[in-house]
């Protein structure tokens, strides 16, 4: 070999390394992505009667967050946050959430992390609760936003009527909403099952994800698995080997069943021999819903919960897992999930989408155990409006309250009256602020002379990112209409009841038990 092939095979392997990753080196991503699991809720956050070894065995091999946060302190606008890069109200995703009945949706001209990698050929699945829309035709389903397959039910379980959430039968806590049609079981745009039965929906969205896992690595083809819990949400639910099997009552159940599924995760990840290859990404979509008091979770130290801007709302557990390129550690670095998008697309050799991206890269924290590229978060209400704004600043360990609000979610009994919906929204000016590392739980206002620098900065922060907030027009607040809802046999009567598709392998004993009848006076008598 002489001296210019050396040079030349030189140059081409380092013009691989940096632009050419060729396809069987692209790492896998996994986001495994929890519904109402708040900062204090897993062993490894310090609960003392959760049952999640499995997040334990992830957390310690892996990168613990403790300021990480949720986009939204609610559901829909924190995916649309997650999957997008951006804050929701840019997407449109605002006030609260979408229903069955929402004719709107995640706009299809916004980018989401799999359209992203499926630049860099990826394989991109969901499984799981997607809430951003199902609209016309399942228009805004997720096989129409970058995923090319889909399995899940694509908002709460709690939007419809429930009635059998324990194996083999056990009701529900309460009867959830009587207005909508049964909950379907997506695969893709087609309804497998409606209503779904709980009980059996983990096995069957395990069963999924391992194959996605299997199919991918057999073919050496990069993959994105989105898998999104129904758990924790209420109402709680279980099969047969978690019903009864913790000593945190029907949410430890709920909890330990997640969990069971992250381990069955990451054994078929080992199995299929790409564990060494794939990141994967574990966090919750906002805080415990403390209404639902027991059986809603748990903030740990924060002030209150879902649906408000204080830490309980938005700070979330978080943890990283890669053993090949992220040491195993606790961090106390600014994070959140909106900064997903551009740690992919940059790991993958992705063009990021040419939008206002309000994500950062994660790669210093995440590979290098440097400082995050963020020092600032913004916090939008559960009902954001232009006329108010941003609620809460954070800026490096401080944060900075405009306004304050209680929400239902955070439950009108609660302790902290800050918390109750009854809390009306509260302008500050002087802003709150406080010093989160010193007060996690948001008590010592130090909003005097001796901080004016700090105000004086974090409302500069402040002013100059509203300037340029443009805000995308509601989808939440396009009229609803019951032609829009998932139903198995299009155009039926009585509607919504008719609404009925059993898979075979149902046994269906719970409905003819109760006869159909019950269900349409249950419906439409409920106070
Ligand atoms: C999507 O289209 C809407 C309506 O035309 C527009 O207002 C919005 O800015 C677009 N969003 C993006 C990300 O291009
Ligand atoms: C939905 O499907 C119907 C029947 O095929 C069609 O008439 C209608 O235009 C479709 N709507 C959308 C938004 O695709
Ligand atoms: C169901 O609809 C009725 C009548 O529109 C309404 O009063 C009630 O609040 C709705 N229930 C739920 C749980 O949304
Ligand atoms: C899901 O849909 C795909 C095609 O859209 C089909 O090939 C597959 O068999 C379906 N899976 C189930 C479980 O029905
Ligand atoms: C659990 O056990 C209690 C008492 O042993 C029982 O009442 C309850 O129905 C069981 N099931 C669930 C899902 O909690
Ligand atoms: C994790 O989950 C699997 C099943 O998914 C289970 O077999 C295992 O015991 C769990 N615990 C640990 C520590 O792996
Ligand atoms: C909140 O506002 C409502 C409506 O204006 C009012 O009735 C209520 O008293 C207020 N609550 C408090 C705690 O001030
Ligand atoms: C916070 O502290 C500032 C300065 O002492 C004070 O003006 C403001 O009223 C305090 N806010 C509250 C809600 O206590
Ligand atoms: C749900 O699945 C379980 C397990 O197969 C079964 O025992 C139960 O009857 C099913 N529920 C309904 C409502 O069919």
């Amino acid at each position: 070999m002489n001296l210019l092939s050396v040079a030349i095979l030189v140059f081409l392997s380092i013009f691989t390394v940096c632009h050419g990753k060729d396809k069987a080196s692209l790492p896998n991503i996994v986001i495994l992505f929890a519904d109402d699991v708040g900062y204090g809720d897993l062993e490894v956050y310090g609960h003392p009667t959760s049952s999640t070894p499995n997040l334990t065995k992830l957390a310690e091999g892996g990168l613990v967050f403790t300021q990480f946060y949720a986009g939204a302190p609610v559901c829909s606008p924190s995916r649309a946050a997650l999957l997008t890069g951006r804050y929701a109200v840019r997407s449109g995703i605002y006030p609260g959430v979408l229903v069955p009945t929402s004719t709107g949706g995640l706009p299809h001209n916004e980018t989401t992390i799999a359209e992203i990698v499926k630049t860099r050929g990826y394989s991109t699945s969901m499984v799981g609760k997607w809430h951003l829309g199902v609209g016309e035709n399942g228009t805004y389903l997720p096989t129409n936003q970058g995923f090319d397959e889909y399995l899940g039910v694509p908002y709460s379980h709690d939007m419809c009527p429930c009635y059998n959430c324990f194996y083999p039968n056990d009701p529900c806590w309460n009867t959830c909403d009587l207005n909508y049609t049964y909950c379907p079981l997506f695969n893709n745009t087609d309804i497998l099952e409606q209503p779904v039965n709980l009980t059996t929906l983990d096995a069957t969205y395990v069963q999924r994800a391992k194959s996605v896992i299997q199919r991918n690595a057999n073919a050496g083809t990069p993959f994105f698995l989105y898998y999104a819990f129904q758990h924790a949400h209420h109402p709680q639910f279980a099969s047969k080997e978690f019903r009864n099997a913790t000593a945190r009552g029907t949410f430890g159940d709920s909890l330990a069943e997640l969990d069971w599924c992250v381990g069955q995760v990451m054994e078929q990840l080992e199995s299929s021999g790409v564990l060494d290859n794939t990141l994967v990404l574990f966090t919750s979509d906002n805080g415990p819903s403390l209404r639902n008091e027991n059986r809603g979770g748990n903030a740990g130290l924060l002030k209150c919960g879902k649906g408000t801007t204080y830490e309980g709302g938005q700070r979330v557990p978080a943890i990283a897992y890669w053993p090949q390129r992220i040491a195993p550690g606790r961090t106390t670095e600014l994070a959140g999930n909106m900064d997903f998008l551009p740690t992919i697309a940059n790991l993958v050799g992705a063009t990021l989408p040419s939008v206002a991206l309000d994500g950062v890269d994660m790669a210093p924290i995440l590979f290098e155990g440097k400082k995050s590229a963020r020092d600032t978060f913004f916090y939008y209400f559960t009902e954001p409006n232009p006329k108010y704004g941003i609620y809460a600043v954070r800026y490096n360990q401080y944060k900075a309250h405009y306004y304050t609000q209680g929400q239902q979610n955070s439950d009108e009994f609660n302790h902290d009256k800050d918390c109750r919906p009854s809390a009306n929204r509260t302008l500050h000016d002087p802003p709150l602020l406080y010093d989160l590392d010193l007060d996690p739980s948001e008590n010592y206002n130090l909003s005097s002379k001796e901080y004016s620098q700090i105000l004086a900065k974090i409302q500069e922060i402040k002013s100059q990112f509203e300037s340029t907030m443009v805000w995308g027009e509601s989808q939440v607040k396009k009229p609803t209409s019951t032609a829009v809802e998932p139903c198995c046999k299009k155009d039926c009567t009585p509607f919504p009841d008719c609404c009925q598709c059993h898979r075979p392998s149902w046994s269906s004993s719970i409905l003819s038990t109760l006869g159909n009848k019950d269900f349409a006076k249950l419906r439409w008598t409920r106070n």
